[in-house]
């Protein structure tokens, strides 16, 4: 590809993740999607794979197990001349710090809420990693099929509980049984419900916002609320600013019912005319590197193991921030200095695992990996070294105390351990006082993946203690003083050999902070 060829494909991607509390819609949403894009033709192929009747699916043991997808996949497909790349999230019990990593590899985020329900606990957790990046964050108000909260509160709860400004890009007209359509404030039409008589789905609005007074609208007293509902937003209401949009100061919102396929085609155009292309990725040293440097480079946002059982592979899912990617080509391993060759590369599609051949600055590539990567490595093909700005650090939440079944097998349990914790499935912390074992996660299904691959690729077994949920604060290592741990707020060190510790709960943390009132306490993102 030559430079224009180069700038024009970077500028075609929009990379992006769905962030979600569990049953908002995610997975229907994006089969929407996908049926739009053309990458599968039926609706209920992705509803399957959740379910495990996916025939297809060759995802790992446990995976099939439950039926769920245990780390995050990546979906491509074109629509309107742009090249869309959705990056799964995985939500249910299969939340991990995957989900929170995925965020790191995209460049725009899709908030679904249940309209039902509003903002619940999880998409509160995403929307924090996703504003610490300052991206676009959408919103879609989903289930409006049902009757929901009034969308003036919805929009309301985004500032006040997420302390981002909402702008209704559409409005309801009505909901549940009553929904009559969405009110476009910016095309200027109605997009009904069902289509009327002679089949229409979008009639168009006059100067002043309103309808042709000869279209049949059915329910006239949800068509005036509407009316009134407009000239409040219009009077008292958030002026839409794309560039506080670009910032993820400002989301623009769509309302819409993915199980019934409403709205969502009209958001996906919105979506796909206002989401950013690649941009410059901030480097370890500072620098920022272009999406169009000739130079290919990526880093490695995950690593999913044993995809495939009888394998026994393992993938690293590399984002490419600069350059093009081309199978057979030569990459140096930022951290080591290794020099080697990508033969191996796979794609994801909703369906099936297909080949790439060449892949721009925004896509992801799956790389069949031998145990070269870690997460957070960085690659480049250039003579100049590129290394991607650290990942951050999540704090985890669950803890557990292991320990290796079999005292005579230490030393497997010892080098699954530090290859899995290097590889970053899992935090590790160990007590002060007895130099105990302690798992970090922030989803339950860490563990059960740490203990599952400690038994099936080190063959050791693993007893695993469940301390519960707890509330990690790290400390200035100079404020330390033993003294301050209690069964209460267990001492621990990270890896690195922090200090930091487990609170047992607010109130835990809040008697501490009272009787150390000088000790600053932190936490990772
Ligand atoms: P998730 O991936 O975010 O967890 O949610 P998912 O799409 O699986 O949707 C959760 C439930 O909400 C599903 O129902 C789904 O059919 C329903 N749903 C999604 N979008 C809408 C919508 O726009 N309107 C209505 N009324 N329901 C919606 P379920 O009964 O749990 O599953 P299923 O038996 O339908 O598969």
């Amino acid at each position: 590809m030559n430079k224009q060829e180069l700038q024009a494909a970077v500028d075609k991607r929009r990379t992006f993740a769905i962030i979600s509390h569990p049953d908002a819609g995610k997975t229907t949403i994006t089969e929407q999607l996908l049926l739009f894009g053309g990458v599968i033709r039926e609706a209920g192929t992705v509803k399957a794979k959740k379910s495990g009747h996916f025939a297809k699916s060759d995802w790992m043991a446990i995976e099939q197990q439950r039926g769920i997808s245990v780390t995050s996949s990546v979906m491509q497909f074109d629509y309107q001349g742009k090249r869309i790349n959705i990056l799964d999230t995985p939500g249910h019990e299969d939340f991990s710090e995957d989900t929170y990593r995925t965020l790191m590899a995209v460049d725009a985020a899709v908030m679904v809420i249940d309209s039902a329900k509003g903002i619940e606990a999880q998409t509160k957790k995403l929307f924090k990693v996703v504003k610490q990046r300052g991206i676009p964050i959408f919103t879609f108000m989903n289930k409006l099929d049902r009757d929901g909260r009034e969308p003036l509160d919805l929009i309301a709860e985004l500032e006040e509980l997420l302390g981002i400004e909402g702008y209704a890009m559409n409005w309801p007209m009505g909901m549940g049984k009553g929904l009559l359509g969405l009110y476009d404030r910016r095309a200027k039409q109605v997009e009904l419900y069902r289509e009327n008589e002679a089949g229409e789905r979008f009639l168009p609005l006059d100067a002043d916002g309103k309808l042709d007074p000869s279209e049949p609208i059915s329910q006239e007293s949800i068509y005036r609320d509407t009316l009134d509902d407009i000239a409040l937003l219009n009077d008292a209401g958030n002026q839409f600013d794309l560039k506080k949009v670009m910032q993820g100061d400002q989301t623009p919102v769509f309302f819409g019912s993915a199980l019934t396929n409403f709205g969502v085609e009209t958001f996906l155009k919105n979506f796909v005319a206002m989401a950013p292309a690649p941009s410059e990725h901030v480097l370890e040293d500072g620098r920022k590197l272009s999406p169009v440097d000739p130079n290919f480079s990526g880093f490695v946002f995950k690593i999913q193991a044993n995809m495939n059982p009888n394998h026994r592979d393992r993938i690293a899912f590399v984002r490419i921030g600069a350059g093009e990617f081309e199978r057979g080509m030569d990459v140096t391993l930022t951290r080591t200095g290794k020099v080697m060759r990508l033969n191996n590369s796979t794609e994801f599609m909703a369906n099936s695992r297909e080949t790439v051949e060449s892949a721009v600055a925004g896509d992801i590539v799956g790389l069949y990996d031998t145990g070269n990567f870690q997460i957070g490595d960085s690659i480049f093909a250039g003579k100049e070294p590129v290394e991607y700005a650290k990942l951050p650090q999540f704090t985890p939440e669950l803890f557990m105390r292991v320990t290796a079944k079999n005292v005579m097998k230490q030393k497997s349990f010892h080098k699954g351990m530090q290859q899995l914790v290097q590889e970053g499935a899992i935090q590790l912390y160990r007590t002060y006082s007895t130099d105990d074992y302690i798992l970090g996660a922030v989803g339950q299904l860490q563990f059960e993946v740490f203990k599952f691959r400690m038994q099936n690729e080190y063959n050791s077994e693993v007893v695993m203690t469940p301390i519960g949920s707890r509330i990690a604060r790290w400390i200035d290592e100079t404020q330390l003083d033993e003294k301050m741990s209690s069964s209460r707020n267990l001492l621990v060190k990270d890896l690195a050999g922090a200090p930091l510790f487990l609170f047992e709960n607010q109130y835990a943390m809040r008697w501490f902070q009272d009787k150390y009132p000088d000790v600053r306490l932190t936490a990772k993102l």
